[in-house]
């Protein structure tokens, strides 16, 4: 009777977990945003829900929305996400009628979160950071002033603090610009650590993760939100997970070993949150710096000790510090300004005034003072090959320096200038002096 008893309990707890799963599904949809694309995901849904009123023989409001140039003007001005999630100051669309489904809209903005590419970006290349703004996620916090989240999609970006990167920003992206294994952590956790019952201690502590949680360090250092297994740290391991870190670790995220190599946004253009002096991005620096100082002091690492420790990043450095070669005969700018090098085809091609620094990671690594001229190809199209023209802009590539399209310095006959050229971010295949001709 007993063992019956217990099974017929066993399958009732089934049947109520089965009607648990089927209501949870039930009441939200599953929408799948995975690989939306703009001429598969994106353009059909404007066809069947913008057209007539936004084509080439009916303009309303001088919106055409046909091509990919015209969505990514409405992209970038933001006017398209903001119309779509009837956010207040924008006509609501589309005029006159029901707002789109709730998946539409997820899919037209897991476009814009993949960096709104008119083909997807090709395998293996380096994004490079965006801005990716999106209406108020179902379930989250609405904001004070505006119905819009805008986020640097990056490993060093952040979205609005209290809200989570996974939600807003895009791994995908980040994981084309940093490696990720998974690495096991440096040190075990003890479950029985007597600081778990130290409320302030764990409050300070799940503030720490909130911050984590804003930014692109979430994508390999987050278990539970990016449902990829960590690099060596968990925000979400149980216990304290700072127990994980190395000592180097640690004085990382307090900011007394500089992690700058690897790039920042300004606060400004990071909704606040500045990796000026700490490893991630904060709100609060002094705070983030507080916390993990009171961890090296825990440990009894001093500073003597820390300034033992490599720098960070050591191999990032050698490459910005590699001094250049003198150009070959194959390494040249031509009279005609065509620019040849070595080495195979080519994602970015600088040049740049002798002396001046290496580039590294954007985006603040990326332009370096003396730059004189910076092209780059576009991450859904092929490299480069060489031949190109000095201050040329071919198709599928776009001119960073100098900005607004302007034509480059003009390069002084007999004068010495540095080529700089890269397969992609952080992998240079021609770096020499050259004589123009
Ligand atoms: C029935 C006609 C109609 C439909 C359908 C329609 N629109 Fe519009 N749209 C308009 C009109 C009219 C305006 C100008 C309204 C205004 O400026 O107040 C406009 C303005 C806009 C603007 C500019 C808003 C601004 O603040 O400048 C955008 C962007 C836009 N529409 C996008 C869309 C999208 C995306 C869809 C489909 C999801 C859509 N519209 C569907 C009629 C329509
Ligand atoms: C694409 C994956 C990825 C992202 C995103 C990422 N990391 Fe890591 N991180 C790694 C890997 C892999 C390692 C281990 C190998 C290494 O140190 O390079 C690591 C190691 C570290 C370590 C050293 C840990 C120790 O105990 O020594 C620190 C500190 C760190 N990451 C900080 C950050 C911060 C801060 C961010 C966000 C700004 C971030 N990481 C984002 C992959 C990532």
């Amino acid at each position: 009777m007993k063992s019956r008893n217990s099974t017929a309990h066993i399958l009732k707890g089934a049947a109520l977990y089965m009607a648990v799963l089927i209501a949870a599904a039930g009441c939200k949809a599953p929408c799948d945003t995975s690989n939306a694309t703009f001429n598969e995901t994106v353009l059909p849904i404007l066809t069947s829900n913008c057209y007539p009123c936004h084509q080439a023989n009916s303009a309303q409001g001088g919106i055409i929305l046909e091509k990919y140039e015209q969505v990514q003007a409405v992209v970038n001005n933001k006017k398209l996400v903001n119309v779509i999630n009837h956010n207040p100051g924008y006509a609501a669309m589309p005029l006159a009628s029901r707002k789109l489904s709730r998946c539409d809209i997820e899919k037209i903005q897991a476009w814009i979160r993949s960096g709104a590419y008119e083909t997807p970006p090709l395998e293996g290349v380096f994004i490079q950071p965006f801005q990716s703004c999106q209406g108020i996620a179902a379930g989250d916090r609405v904001s004070s002033d505006d119905n819009l989240v805008c986020t640097s999609v990056a490993i060093s970006g952040s979205t609005e603090e209290g809200r989570s990167f996974m939600e807003y920003g895009n791994c995908d992206v980040v994981l084309t610009q940093r490696p990720y294994f998974n690495i096991p952590p440096y040190n075990e956790v003890n479950p029985l650590d007597p600081r778990q019952l130290d409320r302030k201690f764990m409050a300070e502590l799940r503030w720490i993760n909130s911050q984590v949680r804003a930014s692109g360090c979430v994508c390999c250092h987050d278990t539970a939100s990016s449902g990829r297994k960590a690099a060596v740290w968990d925000i979400s391991a149980p216990g304290i997970w700072t127990d994980q870190l190395s000592d180097q670790g640690v004085a990382i995220l307090s900011g007394k070993v500089s992690s700058e190599i690897l790039g920042k946004f300004t606060a400004e253009n990071n909704n606040g949150f500045s990796r000026d002096s700490t490893g991630f991005p904060t709100t609060d620096v002094p705070r983030v710096q507080q916390f993990f100082n009171n961890e090296l002091t825990r440990r009894g690492v001093t500073d003597a000790d820390i300034a033992a420790f490599d720098e960070f990043g050591s191999f990032l450095i050698d490459i910005i510090d590699t001094p250049p070669d003198n150009c070959t005969s194959e390494e040249t700018i031509q009279a005609d300004g065509k620019i040849f090098w070595t080495g195979g085809n080519a994602r970015y091609v600088y040049v740049k005034e002798v002396g001046s620094k290496n580039p590294g990671v954007p985006p603040s690594n990326d332009n370096p003072e003396g730059v004189l001229w910076r092209l780059d190809v576009l991450a859904n199209v092929a490299e480069l090959s060489p031949g190109i023209v000095y201050g040329g802009i071919p198709d599928g590539t776009y001119q960073v320096t100098p900005g607004d399209n302007a034509a480059p310095p003009a390069l002084v006959s007999g004068q010495k200038y540095q080529l700089y050229v890269l397969f992609d971010i952080l992998q240079p295949i021609c770096n020499c002096i050259f004589t123009a001709p």
